[in-house]
């Protein structure tokens, strides 16, 4: 038998390990949970009152446990051998170099805490995968933790996670299902144990290892799936007259389809959608699988599609030419409510306006200039994984911030909206409509102010699929 678990650590204080480990700790006040990174900054910044992350309600289960069972720390080696429970939540992003470059998963990061974990633990421990991986991970991991230099045995756990950034803790407070993969009862009870302290037992779902791992990239090539899919036929929308929201809603309604997932936008972002079914990809063509890889890949290559066709639009519409002309640029993040960029859909939008040697003025919310020239520098960079000066000039000739929508909008030709953040829809139009040039182009990547009558505020307005 196992005894409860009374002491967790994690690896990795990112967008999963900092939020999930907050939850677990303002739930469970019985348990000692200790949250741990290389990175000190990240480290410190989860100690100070400006959390890392932007996410609604964070702040609050932060400071709820901080200082009493919730720590944060850069004394990997120490939390580690006090655990009972270790997760591994560090990122596993595409591999940029060698076999698989561009699709398999770069397990580096994985694989360096399961060598740290065997070599500082003493007893037993139950090791939790919290990473999204490939199928067949624990595999490897299990081998790595058979070579420990104090004796100490393991058990190994999937506990893939599901929640969405920007609705983080509503997910974590009350999550569709909890997936556990294990293959000792006692092991898989015992982080049941944990999540049965505030999710019902009927949404704790539990599965061999490999069915766990594959269901999270399963997931999310799913969810992915779908909004490529509504973004197919909004490209048919626009051709025909339909409307895709109404098209969206129609089909919704059929039980089996579901209303959820269906909004059509300028592509889908974040760290994680193209990633995983990219690993999904390369999966499928390791084990001899080319024709479930190529199902698969065309959601990655319709969502690049969408991208580069609002461009396109935008360009057509405007006379053909964007050069010189100031752009308003509403949204960075990848999705409201969130400080992420990763992957977002208006680094390739802004870099395909900058190619086209438009002017942009962005504003977002949350996200900060630094963030916003770090991704704009990173995608223009080549080969070498340097920026040349040419486009480095681009980007600086060409591209400035505003602390407000009204403000990035003032003067300009066009608006593009590229994230949904609610603020954008309470914007005074008639003060933006009077500064901008005329015609008054408004392109809504997220259909975002659809319904506020922009077209009899004298506007040009076009969104995605109508
Ligand atoms: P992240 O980059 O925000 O955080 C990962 C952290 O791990 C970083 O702070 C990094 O410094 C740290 N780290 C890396 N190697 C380390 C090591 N050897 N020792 C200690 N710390 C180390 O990543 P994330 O968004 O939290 O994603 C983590 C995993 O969860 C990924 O596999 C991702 O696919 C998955 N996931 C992410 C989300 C999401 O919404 N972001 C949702 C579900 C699943
Ligand atoms: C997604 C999944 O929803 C989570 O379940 C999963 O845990 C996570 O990936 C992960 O593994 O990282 P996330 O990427 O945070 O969560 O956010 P989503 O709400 O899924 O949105 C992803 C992208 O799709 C965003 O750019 C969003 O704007 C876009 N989207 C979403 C649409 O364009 N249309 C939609 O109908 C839904």
């Amino acid at each position: 038998t196992i005894d409860p678990v009374s002491k967790i650590c994690c690896i990795g204080a990112g967008y999963v390990g900092g939020p999930t480990m907050a939850m677990i700790a303002h739930k469970c006040p019985h348990i000692d949970v200790k949250v741990v990174d290389i990175n000190a900054d990240r480290i410190a910044q989860w100690n100070s009152d400006r959390l890392p992350i932007y996410e609604p309600g964070l702040d609050e289960i932060v400071h709820s446990s901080r200082g009493k069972n919730l720590t944060f720390t850069t004394e990997i080696d120490q939390a580690i051998r006090a655990a009972d429970m270790v997760f591994i939540s560090v990122n596993t992003p595409t591999k940029t170099f060698g076999v698989g470059a561009g699709r398999a998963a770069n397990l580096e990061f994985v694989e360096k805490c399961a060598r740290r974990i065997a070599e500082v633990s003493e007893g037993h421990k139950i090791v939790v995968e919290k990473s999204t991986l490939p199928v067949r991970t624990a595999e490897a991991v299990k081998r790595i933790l058979s070579n420990t230099a104090n004796n100490a045995t393991f058990d190994v756990l999937s506990n893939p996670e599901f929640l969405a950034e920007g609705t983080a803790i509503e997910d974590l407070l009350e999550p569709d299902r909890v997936l556990i993969g294990g293959e000792r009862p006692e092991s898989i009870e015992a982080l049941v144990d944990i999540y049965a302290n505030w999710v019902p037992r009927a949404r704790l779902l539990t599965t061999n290892l490999w069915s766990s791992e594959l269901s999270k990239l399963t997931a999310n090539a799913f969810l992915a799936q779908r909004v490529s899919s509504i973004n197919a036929i909004s490209a048919l929308c626009e051709a025909t007259g339909a409307d895709v929201d109404e098209v969206a809603a129609a089909i919704g309604t059929d039980s089996r389809i579901g209303p959820k997932f269906l909004k059509a936008s300028v592509g889908f972002g974040g760290s994680c959608f193209q990633k995983d079914i990219l690993n999904l990809v390369y999966l499928c063509e390791y084990f001899g699988l080319p024709e479930v890889a190529a199902y698969w890949e065309q959601v990655v290559r319709m969502n690049d599609h969408q991208k580069q066709r609002f461009v396109t639009r935008m360009v057509r519409t405007m006379f053909n030419t964007v050069s010189d002309k100031k752009i308003g640029i509403w949204g960075f993040a990848f999705k409201k409510d969130t400080n992420d960029t990763r992957e977002s859909a208006s680094i390739y939008v802004c870099r395909d306006l900058l190619l086209e040697k438009a002017r942009l003025c962005i504003y977002d919310p949350q996200v900060s200039e630094h963030q916003i020239l770090n991704d704009l520098e990173y995608v223009f960079t080549e080969g070498d994984n340097k920026i040349s000066e040419a486009k480095r000039e681009l980007i600086e000739q060409h591209v400035t911030f505003a602390s407000s929508a009204q403000e990035a909008s003032s003067d300009a030709h066009a608006i593009a909206i590229l994230t949904e953040w609610d603020e954008f829809a309470d914007a005074d139009f008639e003060a933006i409509y009077s500064t901008m040039k005329k015609p008054a182009f408004v392109f809504d990547g997220r259909n975002r102010l659809k319904d506020l009558g922009l077209k009899a505020k004298g506007f040009e307005y076009h969104g995605i699929g109508f």
